[in-house]
């Protein structure tokens, strides 16, 4: 059986859902291809590739694992954290690394289209690791590996070679919320979990990708309720309200923080997206005053509740929270479990999860 039958045309005309179909555990494109176990298990792994790595022995288990694989990291829009945090995974696991990170010094510069540029990566690599400004990137790349005669061995199987979305668009970014589940389920490990928590979402959220993959996520859990505090010209898109009407996820919007701040579980950060806009270079305008994290705002969140950003960020956040030592702040903590959570990701891609479970 071939993995794609169908045209590229026809792939990209395809719902997210019915694209899920072909693409199943092959690649990492959607935050709607998970399920809570996946979630359960991702974070189960992240933890254990921490542990591991503690130790020199363990650390070199974890490094003998991919070492005959080569990753390429292709990010052709700007990235610190998810580039650096695959790049520091990929290591974690032996792989060999590459990086291709400027349009202009490829040979898409010189008219290639990027279904060929896919194809030539393939010749060379186990796995691409993608940011793209085009929605449908990460989809493009996934149906020329499925269709590509080239294959990488895993498990028991001639597989394509896996496909990892790291940000496509204005509408994805789906490792970015399992990192977020996993610094969400540390930080509510001494309240029950995820389940039944009330999460408020702030800043940007019609074009922050980030916000919209974290919320496709919220199906997995029981009794979660969103809150989306943004100005009406940031509010959520109405395909992800569509989504939560159909999984019977309450969620309510707001246009200030002040108006939940003292009964949420968790704050979630974001910046005006105004990449999307056509800005002038450097002329970032400032945050609606109402969509800002303020030092006193600490005193009214809950004793338990946690506050997150994906990062980065600019003047959402008060620069003193970032100072008041207070536990509840995790985004720092959050990024160095972006690594971790990674590492589980390409661990299971490569099905050598099972291996790091029983060291
Ligand atoms: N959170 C995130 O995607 O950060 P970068 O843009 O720095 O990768």
């Amino acid at each position: 059986m071939p993995v794609i039958d169908i045209l590229l045309s026809d792939f990209l005309k395809l719902s997210e859902v019915d694209k899920l179909s072909y693409i199943k555990d092959y690649a990492l494109l959607y935050a709607q291809q998970f399920s809570r176990k996946d979630l359960d298990d991702y974070c189960i792994l992240a933890d254990k590739c921490r542990a591991l790595f503690k130790s020199t022995e363990g650390a070199q288990k974890l490094a003998g694992l991919l070492s005959n694989r080569i990753a390429l990291n292709f990010f052709v829009q700007p990235s610190s954290r998810t580039f650096l945090s695959f790049s520091a995974a990929q290591a974690i696991l032996g792989m060999k690394r590459m990086s291709l990170r400027d349009l202009n010094i490829s040979s898409i510069s010189k008219g290639e289209s990027l279904e060929d540029s896919i194809r030539t990566f393939l010749s060379y690599v186990d796995l691409v690791v993608m940011r793209h400004f085009d929605n449908d990137a990460a989809a493009i790349a996934f149906w020329v590996a499925a269709k590509a005669a080239r294959r990488v061995s895993i498990g028991d199987e001639e597989r394509p070679i896996p496909i990892i979305s790291g940000g496509s668009g204005n509408l994805h970014h789906p490792t970015q919320a399992l990192l977020d589940i996993y610094t969400l389920g540390k930080s509510f490990n001494e309240s029950g979990g995820i389940d039944g928590k009330k999460i408020m979402l702030v800043g940007d959220l019609k074009r922050g990708r980030t916000v919209r993959s974290l919320s496709y996520l919220m199906k997995n859990y029981n009794n979660v309720e969103l809150i989306f505090a943004a100005p009406d010209q940031f509010q959520m898109k109405d395909d992800i309200i569509k989504f939560l009407d159909s999984h019977k996820i309450p969620y309510s919007k707001i246009d200030s923080i002040r108006d939940a701040i003292d009964s949420v579980d968790a704050i979630y950060m974001t910046r005006v997206q105004d990449e999307w806009d056509k800005v002038e270079k450097g002329g970032h305008p400032p945050t609606n005053d109402n969509v800002i994290f303020k030092k006193e705002y600490l005193k009214l969140m809950k004793p338990t509740a946690c506050l997150l950003h994906p990062l980065p960020k600019r003047d959402e956040i008060e620069i003193e929270v970032d100072y008041a030592d207070d536990p509840r702040v995790v985004y720092w903590r959050q990024e160095r479990n972006g690594m971790w959570m990674r590492v589980a990701i390409i661990a299971t891609i490569f099905q050598c999860d099972q291996k790091i479970l029983d060291s």
